[in-house]
């Protein structure tokens, strides 16, 4: 038996014609339907005229049918797992598209260049220390050879707060103010420990300055001491110049100018070789071919005092440098306030 019949045939011809086109899932659905719809079906309509047939007829009708029905589902069935395998899957990734690059966080570039400043002492065996930024007239002036009339204390612009809350000043030393050094946090380590000495004590501090492109109210130093029996000069140029180098780089042209700040005696500043012009002048170092990258001296013997250190038996130095100073010569940056309006189109370009 050939499973076959002129009726069956022709709806298979239209089937087949119908599949032709089916381009999308829609379209499959729609052929599904229109043969093998419950009711309206086209095959289902053939089978409910298997009555009309002649008896003899029907055993041949119905395998017919049966047989294209099978057909029709088989081919269904195909075009289907073709279409699927056609259409993006949901979720799939598409390997065709552009990649999509993942913002990535990095240190901030005043926290990077801090960090070097620490890993380079910390190398020589430098405690870092960190203190209040709330301080006491006392840590910040008194105690280091400032007292309440001294001159120097006109070189900053203090921001002093209404509310005394710094307890830890002794009585009738108090006057709270915003720390304008980190040099306070010289006497606050020796007053709570005997020599020898040599910490560096990074921290924000504060002055009343104007926001301009050298000038902010807030920025960053790093303090250091290093205090025992016997320390020189030669110590200190030997520690600040190889600090210069390790900064800066190997054969960097240093110099010390002699300076003056009440807390040290000698007192110098260190400065580098432009890294803008290397010494040729420039308008970064204002045509004299150098930089000041910080502030230096012996420990002045009137702080040895006030913290209880036998001023006959040690000696030290001190030094304090601008962490936002060395970013600008570092990545020679022209304006300080670069660093503090956070603009990721400018921080992504100096990342380390
Ligand atoms: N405190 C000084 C400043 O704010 C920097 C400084 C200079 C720190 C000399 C020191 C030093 O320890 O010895 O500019």
């Amino acid at each position: 038996m050939t499973d076959s019949h002129p009726e069956i045939d022709k709806i298979r011809a239209r089937f087949h014609e119908a599949m032709a086109v089916v381009a999308t899932p829609a379209d499959l659905k729609a052929v599904r339907d229109r043969f093998l719809g419950r009711t309206k079906g086209e095959l289902n309509f053939a089978l409910k005229q298997i009555s009309f047939q002649p008896p003899a007829a029907r055993p041949a009708f119905g395998a017919a049918a049966n047989a294209l029905k099978h057909e029709i589902d088989q081919t269904l069935e195909l075009r289907e797992l073709e279409l699927l395998a056609q259409a993006p899957v949901a979720g799939s990734v598409d390997i065709t598209l552009p990649g999509r690059i993942p913002p990535v966080g990095r240190r901030h570039p005043l926290t990077h260049v801090r960090e070097r400043v620490e890993d380079i002492f910390a190398a020589m065996g430098c405690q870092i220390i960190e203190g209040p930024e709330i301080e006491d007239d006392w840590h910040n002036f008194e105690a280091l050879n400032m007292p309440p009339e001294h001159p120097a204390r006109d070189m900053q612009d203090t921001l002093y707060l209404e509310h005394p809350v710094a307890a830890s000043a002794p009585a009738g030393r108090a006057g709270t103010l915003l720390r304008t050094h980190t040099s306070g946090m010289q006497i606050r380590y020796m007053e709570t420990h005997p020599p020898p000495v040599r910490i560096i004590a990074p921290g924000r501090v504060y002055r009343r300055d104007n926001f301009d492109a050298t000038h902010t109210p807030m920025f960053t130093q790093v303090e250091g001491l290093f205090v025992d029996e016997g320390i020189s000069l030669a110590d200190l140029k030997g520690t600040l110049t190889a600090f210069a180098e390790a900064f800066f780089g190997a054969g960097i042209k240093t110099r010390f100018r002699p300076s003056f700040f009440p807390y040290t005696e000698p007192s110098a500043e260190l400065d580098v070789e432009c890294q803008g012009c290397h010494g040729r002048g420039c308008g970064l170092c204002k045509q004299t071919g150098w930089l000041e990258i910080l502030g230096c001296g012996m420990v002045h013997p009137a702080l040895f005092e006030a913290v209880g250190y036998n001023a006959d038996k040690y000696t030290g130095f001190a030094f304090g440098m601008g962490i936002e100073r060395l970013a600008i010569l570092l990545y020679r940056v022209d304006d300080i306030r670069m660093f503090f309006e956070n603009d990721l189109r400018f921080l992504e370009q100096l990342a380390p």
